[in-house]
């Protein structure tokens, strides 16, 4: 255990661009990573898993881009135990400032069983061998044996020495499939100090998935007993049902710094503009009641409650909703506004932009004004995504007017207008059995693409009849999902938008593959 008042570094990896990305239904453009490691970079992460560079040659180039133009975190990219896994790292990472590869392999019995179909002896001198290979080339080398949680520990122990003798800077103890709970977990890491005789040699790091729910309290049992190097995901994103939420593993250790005695060099109000950016890309909406970022998070509903923080606020509030970057719906601009008020606020939620795009987005924003009243935050945060979505597929399909007649008593109908790709403008009109069904099929029937349309959500920006609408569309093409976002006050033309961008998405992803 910890002794009291002793401060130790906590570091931080975070692997949204690489677990994240294996969350069902996600799939990343090269862009919208890039998008994600630099608002990872404003948050402060130490380490950055960009991705699986043998995976694909799109992954590897979009990895191998955040190793080069990403300064400040260390970029770390996947690699499986076997040589050629790791040679694909050592060539992506090739002339990145900080990199470092992490190498894993399968070291529970079930796995050795039924996946690897391999003896203890051969998966052990395989873990060896691929930390040495990586070792050769890179000085920071990350070593994690999967399903540990569920492995022999003398059979851990023993591959974590060997690993380590053979260069591994880092262990890294994976709760793999979600298993262990916190008591468990906390010994199994203080077995570890105890047993791993050239322990002092390496960080010890773990990485908990969600599976029952005690991903964040494993995580923190784990910072208990000596663990020094945190691993998850913005929002808990990742494969099945995640992986521990960062932000708050983060906002535990900062709020009970006295209980944990660690700090993180996190730049916590960056955490609600990195939680609802990477909610955005990847389509996955934030829960309401979710701890640090929902927009319950910092609101006060009863009315003893209300009476009590009214008077002192931490008798309800153990955080500054300011320390997470919470943001309320408070109004900032409107039709009034000018192109300065709009830049010097958007420069003040990050976005830096050429005199060009300012005047794109002044457009947008002034076609905004006109139907909502009040533009909040959360609306410029939604109007830079739909922007970012549009300067990302120039070349691609674009709904160029709409028009849809719907109602009881016929057959709803929609009329569209789409740029293709070579820049000539199709017409058609469809019908449906709805107003999206009908905008699906008139689009389906302009691009000639076979997809189908699997998931369908919309959600609002803000508050209010004249909020903005997000309209997040998933679609099949060749076993593979794509997610699409639109957004705009009329839901209809939000989704047109979001349907055409899923389109554009599989082609982008499509052509780097
Ligand atoms: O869950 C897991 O075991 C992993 C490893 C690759 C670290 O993601
Ligand atoms: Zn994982």
């Amino acid at each position: 255990m910890i002794e009291k008042n002793q401060t130790d570094k906590l570091i931080v990896f975070d692997t949204t661009l690489r677990d994240g990305e294996q969350s069902a239904g996600a799939s990343l453009t090269a862009q919208d990573k890039f998008r994600i490691a630099s608002q990872l970079q404003k948050l402060n992460v130490d380490i950055i898993e960009a991705g699986f560079a043998a995976s694909s040659p799109g992954d590897f180039a979009a990895v191998r881009k955040i190793a080069l133009e990403i300064e400040g975190p260390t970029i770390a990219t996947l690699a499986r135990a076997v040589p050629s896994d790791i040679d694909s790292a050592i060539d992506c990472l090739k002339g990145a400032p900080k990199p470092r590869i992490h190498t894993f392999l399968s070291v529970s019995d079930i796995h050795l069983l039924h996946q690897m179909k391999k003896d203890r002896e051969s998966i052990m001198s395989m873990a060896v061998d691929a930390v040495k290979r990586a070792r050769d080339s890179v000085q920071d080398v990350e070593f994690s044996p999967m399903d540990a949680s569920r492995s022999d520990p003398d059979y851990l122990y023993m591959m974590l020495e060997k690993a380590i003798d053979a260069g591994a800077t880092t262990v890294n103890i994976p709760d793999t499939v979600g298993y262990t709970n916190p008591k468990e977990f906390g010994d199994l890491i203080s077995g570890v100090f105890k047993n791993v005789t050239n322990i002092n040699r390496a960080i010890v790091s773990v990485h908990c998935h969600n599976d029952l729910g005690m991903a964040v309290a494993n995580s923190l049992s784990a910072i208990e007993n000596g663990a020094r190097q945190i691993e998850g995901c913005i929002n808990g994103l990742g494969e099945r049902a995640g992986n521990a939420a960062l932000e708050e593993v983060i906002m535990a250790v900062k709020t009970r710094q006295d209980h944990y005695g660690v700090e993180t060099d996190i730049n916590t109000p960056e955490i609600g503009p990195s939680s609802r950016l990477i909610s955005n890309i990847f389509g996955f909406p934030i829960q309401f009641n979710k701890a640090i970022t929902g927009q319950n998070a910092f609101r006060h509903s009863s009315g003893i409650h209300q009476d009590a923080f009214l008077k002192e606020r931490t008798t309800f509030e153990i955080m500054h909703p300011e320390e997470v970057g919470w943001k309320g719906d408070a109004i900032v601009l409107s039709k009034l506004s000018g192109r300065a008020g709009l830049k010097s606020r958007l420069e003040h939620l990050g976005f830096k932009l050429s005199d060009d795009e300012l005047l794109d987005v002044f457009n947008n924003f002034k076609n905004l004004a006109d139907q909502k009243r009040e533009i909040t935050d959360k609306d410029l945060e939604s109007l830079m995504s739909e922007f970012h979505r549009e300067l990302d597929t120039t070349e691609n399909f674009k709904v160029i007017d709409l028009d849809v007649i719907c109602g009881n008593k016929r057959d709803p109908i929609a009329n569209i207008t789409l740029e293709l790709p070579s820049g000539k403008t199709v017409k058609s009109s469809k019908t449906g059995t709805g107003p999206v069904d009908a905008v699906c099929n008139t689009i389906d029937d302009l691009t000639k693409m076979d997809v189908n349309l699997t998931e369908y959500s919309v959600s609002s920006v803000t508050e209010g009849i004249d909020a903005l609408g997000e309209v997040t569309i998933r679609i099949e093409k060749d076993g593979t999902i794509y997610t699409g976002q639109g957004s705009d006050t009329d839901i209809i033309l939000a989704s047109a938008k979001a349907y055409v961008n899923a389109i554009n998405r599989y082609l982008i992803i499509k052509s780097v593959n």
